[in-house]
């Protein structure tokens, strides 16, 4: 399909290819197709259980595709380990948070900084390397500042209200320096500022460290606004794709999701 966005004279950075994923007698995700252009925030929608997650867990490799082709920076990366995919800078995150909230804001933001390192001990990453441990520091704290959480580096991350758990824990996938973020659904339970905020978030991410976004979103308002692509799911196939205009006015989008959904975007 037609890639509006200036970037898509660049080969896409992610690519699947007819993917399947049945769990026993349920096909979630059925001959699935999609690519992600560099530098591009690309939006999945879809009505709930059309296959938007299990399609990101098989893309970072928490379940290995029933058959199809996840390819990755040229790169055929089917059944990867998600850890060997970090590494490449493949990172998601979770539709929960997924934080140790027990850590401090600003330990759990230098965790994050090792997801993509090989020695991945907690002992170690936390107070026995100490070179490893002052870069990580140093840039933990950047990474804080660039979210605004820097006043918050000492508290318990259990103490963060829900909006600024969800931000830190962007944070925390930014310090493993993906070059591919895939968000599922980041804005779920925000309020409309911390919602803004998020957004904002989500575009310094994609501008200042040229990090593609790829996001999971039922707000559509959101979903409208900050992605210059949108793949619509349904019962695990594509139904449709294009600029957020081409996808609010498909007809086919308005029937299996959209609704009213639309007008209030
Ligand atoms: N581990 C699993 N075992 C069995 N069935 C699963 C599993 N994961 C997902 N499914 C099923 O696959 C289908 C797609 O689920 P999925 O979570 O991918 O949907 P979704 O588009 O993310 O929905 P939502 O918007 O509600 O998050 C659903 O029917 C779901 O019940
Ligand atoms: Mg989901």
């Amino acid at each position: 399909m037609l890639n509006t966005t200036m970037t898509s004279t660049k080969p896409p950075i992610l690519q699947v290819r007819e993917l399947v994923r049945a769990f026993g007698g349920i096909i979630a995700v059925h001959a699935f197709s999609l690519d992600v252009y560099p530098g591009s925030i690309h939006g999945l929608i879809g009505p709930n259980g059309a296959g938007k997650t299990t399609t990101f867990n098989v893309i970072s490799g928490f379940y290995a595709p029933s058959s199809g082709q996840v390819i990755y920076l040229g790169e055929d990366v089917s059944g990867r380990a998600t850890s060997a995919l970090a590494e490449l800078g493949l990172i998601r995150t979770f539709q929960g948070t997924t934080l140790f909230h027990e850590l401090s804001v600003l330990d759990n933001v230098r965790l994050g900084c090792h997801r993509s390192a090989k020695a991945g001990l907690v002992k170690r990453i936390l107070g026995r390397d100490r070179t490893t441990e002052a870069a990580a520091d140093r840039k933990a704290r950047d990474i804080l500042e660039l979210f605004g959480l820097q006043d918050q580096a000492d508290e318990l991350a259990a103490n963060l209200p829900h909006g600024h758990q969800r931000a830190l824990g962007m944070a925390v996938a930014l310090a493993a320096d993906p070059k591919l973020m895939l968000l599922d659904e980041p804005f779920t339970g925000m309020n409309p500022e911390e919602t803004r905020r998020m957004i904002e978030l989500v575009r310094l991410v994609r501008d200042e460290h040229s990090v593609t976004i790829m996001l999971i979103e039922h707000d559509m308002q959101a979903v409208m606004g900050l992605c210059e692509t949108i793949t619509v799911m349904n019962f695990g196939t594509l139904l449709a794709e294009g600029t957020s205009e081409e996808v609010r006015t498909n007809p086919a989008v308005i029937e299996a999701y959209l609704g009213s959904a639309v007008d209030a975007a």
